[in-house]
């Protein structure tokens, strides 16, 4: 849609079936190693932050091969400015034992469950790359989605309470899934898109002090129409 923010690595959902058979593991490599690579920078820091080192990064290692192959201090240099450096280091070890162990075609595997094996890649980020480039439905949950969650449901409990946290995580399980019809028969764009769309919502319009007279889902909230949006300390994780 149009309010769809333009972010270099967000691109169309590349769907195997209308692409050469040729070029499918290469082309889903490519996918998933900036999705990979986006989702680790975004962790700690703001969308016009990462950008440019993006940019820049993927224009020095355009490939998670290039990548392995890369020295670690011209690697450290380049996230200089971003902040967490450890998160640089396990891209880089996370990228060398991709390429050393990798059997197939893509190197970089589909499921979430192979995605955490690899270093610095939580549940968080192999629901993204998993759902996002290979159209699993694995979910994903962050900050930003824990609140538009609580709230849709009206759930004022601490977001930040590893009991409530593994709750949200079956219920963002349970949502992608249905979303996405019959995820045991095909893959496709739609769990990308929901669960893109969920984190967008709570980073533009579900954010603390929320803007819920632009929020597409307000008619479904329980948090608005129990009248509590504003009384942000009945939220525990404002
Ligand atoms: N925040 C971090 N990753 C994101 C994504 N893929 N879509 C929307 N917001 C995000």
């Amino acid at each position: 849609t149009e309010s769809e923010r333009s972010m270099p690595w967000r691109k169309d959902w590349v769907d195997p079936k209308k692409i050469k058979e040729d070029d499918v593991a290469d082309v889903l490599a490519k996918r998933a190693y900036e999705v990979w690579v986006s989702e680790i920078m975004l962790q700690q820091t703001r969308v016009s932050t990462v950008i440019p080192y993006f940019n820049t990064w993927i224009s020095k290692w355009p490939t998670v091969q290039d990548l392995a192959k890369a020295d670690h201090d011209d690697v450290l240099s380049a996230w200089k400015g971003l902040g967490y450096y450890s998160r640089a280091t396990r891209l880089h070890e996370g990228a060398k034992q991709i390429v050393s162990q990798s059997k197939s075609a893509c190197p970089i595997p589909s499921t979430a469950e192979a995605l955490q094996q690899i270093p610095g890649i939580g549940r968080y980020t192999a629901g993204a790359v998993s759902s996002i480039v290979f159209g699993v439905p694995e979910p994903v949950l962050d900050g930003n989605v824990v609140r538009v969650l609580s709230r849709q449901l009206g759930v004022y409990a601490d977001g930040k309470d590893k009991k409530i946290t593994d709750r949200f995580w079956e219920v963002a399980d349970q949502l992608v899934k249905r979303v996405s019809g019959f995820p045991e028969v095909e893959t496709s764009k739609v769990p990308g898109q929901w669960n893109q769309a969920l984190m967008e919502l709570g980073s533009t319009i579900c954010i603390p002090r929320p803007k819920c007279e632009e929020c597409p889902i307000q008619r479904t909230c329980r948090a608005y129409s129990e009248g509590v949006i504003l009384n942000e300390q009945k939220l525990g994780h404002n």
